[in-house]
């Protein structure tokens, strides 16, 4: 059986590579991408990648992603912290998702750690920079085919 994995990057992501380097790091958006590609190709894994810097239109994706994506790897970005609007969507879809941060939340303004996301998450990767994508694909890849049996 083949899956497929749907990224979801919200607003400020495709500044990657010159926003914040000492934050977000040197990588942009589409060289994070190209490396999860790989990693899915590996895996046997269908995977397309969504970023938008706004609300309404990743909602809209969540929603187009019901009986089309096996999983999801969302960061929301600034949204996480605030919206429930994506909470709601995200909790309407009922796909699993993994929280993805580049950046480490715990370590930075105290708005940033709270997350509206976490509480619905499969799980949550962060401070890892890209890798954290690339962790969250992997564990997304073995909660849809491995032996794993931790929770979904
Ligand atoms: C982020 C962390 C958010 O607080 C911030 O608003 C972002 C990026 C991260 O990946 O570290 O835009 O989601």
């Amino acid at each position: 059986m083949s899956y497929k994995i749907l990224v979801i990057n919200g607003p400020n992501l495709n500044l990657l590579g010159e926003r914040e380097q000492e934050i977000y790091g040197t990588a942009t958006l589409e060289e994070i991408n190209k490396d999860l590609e790989i990693i899915a190709a590996q895996k046997g894994m269908a995977i397309e990648f969504f970023q938008s810097n706004h609300e309404g239109a990743l909602i809209d994706k969540i929603q187009s992603a019901r009986g089309d994506a096996d999983y999801l790897l969302v960061n929301a970005a600034a949204y996480t912290h605030y919206s429930v609007a994506i909470y709601d969507a995200l909790k309407a879809v009922k796909i699993p998702f993994i929280e993805v941060h580049l950046s480490n939340l715990d370590a930075r303004e105290s708005f940033r750690q709270q997350s509206l996301l976490s509480p619905i998450a499969a799980g949550k990767i962060c401070g890892l920079g890209g890798l954290s994508y690339k962790m969250a694909l992997m564990a997304a890849c073995e909660a849809l085919q491995g032996e794993d049996e931790g929770p979904r």
